[in-house]
C-alpha cells in the first residue's frame, strides 16, 4: 500500500480536503451514524429540518432521509461531494457542494448536526462557525452533535478547552445535554464530547 501524499497544507482551503477523499485517507471518519444522533432523531417529537456543515462521506443523511427528517448535508470540497454521492445513492440529492460560511438554507433549518467540522477548521475561524451557527437557526432552535476537547496546539483535529468554547458559545446558545461519546474513534478517543445547545 502506498502512503498518502499531500501538498496543500491549509484546512481553510477545499484542495487541502480534495487531497484527502481522492486518495481515501479519512482517519475521522466514523462509517456510520453514532448512537447518540440515532438516539435524537428516534426520540424527537417530530422531524426537523435538519444542516449538516461539511458532511463528508454524510453517513447520516441515509439514516435523516429514512426517518423522513428534511436534511441537507454540504461540503466544499468537490471530491467529498463526489465521494458522498457514490456512497449514498438514492439519497445523494440530499447533498450539495457549498461553503458553510455562505451558504444560504431555502428552509428555516431546525437542527444542525456537528461532528469534525468545528475540529476541522482552525481555532481562529471559531468564532466565525458559531456567528454562521447563529445566523442559521432562530431562537429555540437546536445544534448537536460531537465536540473535541484537546490542547494541542497542531490540527485538524483541533480541539477545544471547555473555557474557550464555552465563551464562545454562551452568547448565542445555551447547553442543554451533555454526556461522553458512546463511540468514539481513534483520533478522538477519551476527547469527544455529545452535546445539545439550543438557540437563545
Ligand atoms: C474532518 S472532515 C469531517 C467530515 C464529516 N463531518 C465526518 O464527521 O466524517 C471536515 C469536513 O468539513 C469540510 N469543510 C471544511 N470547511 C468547510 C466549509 N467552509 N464549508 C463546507 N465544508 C467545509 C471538509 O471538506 C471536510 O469534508
Amino acid at each position: 500500500m502506498t502512503s498518502p501524499r499531500f501538498t496543500e497544507r491549509d484546512p481553510l482551503a477545499p484542495g487541502f480536503w480534495d487531497e484527502r477523499f481522492v486518495q481515501q485517507f479519512m482517519p475521522w471518519d466514523q462509517g456510520g451514524v453514532p448512537p447518540e444522533l440515532a438516539r435524537f432523531i428516534a426520540q424527537a417529537v417530530t422531524p426537523m429540518n435538519t444542516l449538516i456543515p461539511g458532511c463528508g462521506m454524510g453517513h447520516e443523511v441515509r439514516h435523516l432521509a429514512r426517518a423522513g427528517w428534511p436534511v441537507t448535508a454540504i461540503d466544499f470540497s468537490p471530491a467529498a461531494v463526489d465521494a458522498a454521492t457514490q456512497l449514498l445513492g438514492e439519497f445523494a440529492s440530499h447533498v450539495r457542494q457549498a461553503d458553510f460560511f455562505s451558504f444560504a438554507p431555502a428552509q428555516a433549518v431546525a437542527f444542525i448536526y456537528e461532528r469534525a467540522f468545528l475540529c476541522a477548521m482552525p481555532r481562529a475561524r471559531w468564532a466565525d462557525v458559531i456567528a454562521q451557527w447563529a445566523a442559521l437557526l432562530a431562537p429555540g432552535a437546536l445544534l448537536g452533535g460531537f465536540f473535541f476537547y484537546d490542547d494541542a496546539p497542531k490540527g485538524p483535529p483541533f480541539g477545544a478547552d471547555r473555557a474557550t468554547l464555552d465563551a464562545l458559545m454562551q452568547p448565542h446558545f445555551v447547553l442543554i445535554e451533555e454526556a461522553p461519546a458512546e463511540q468514539s474513534i481513534a483520533v478522538f478517543a477519551g476527547k469527544e464530547v455529545w452535546q445539545l445547545w439550543q438557540r437563545r
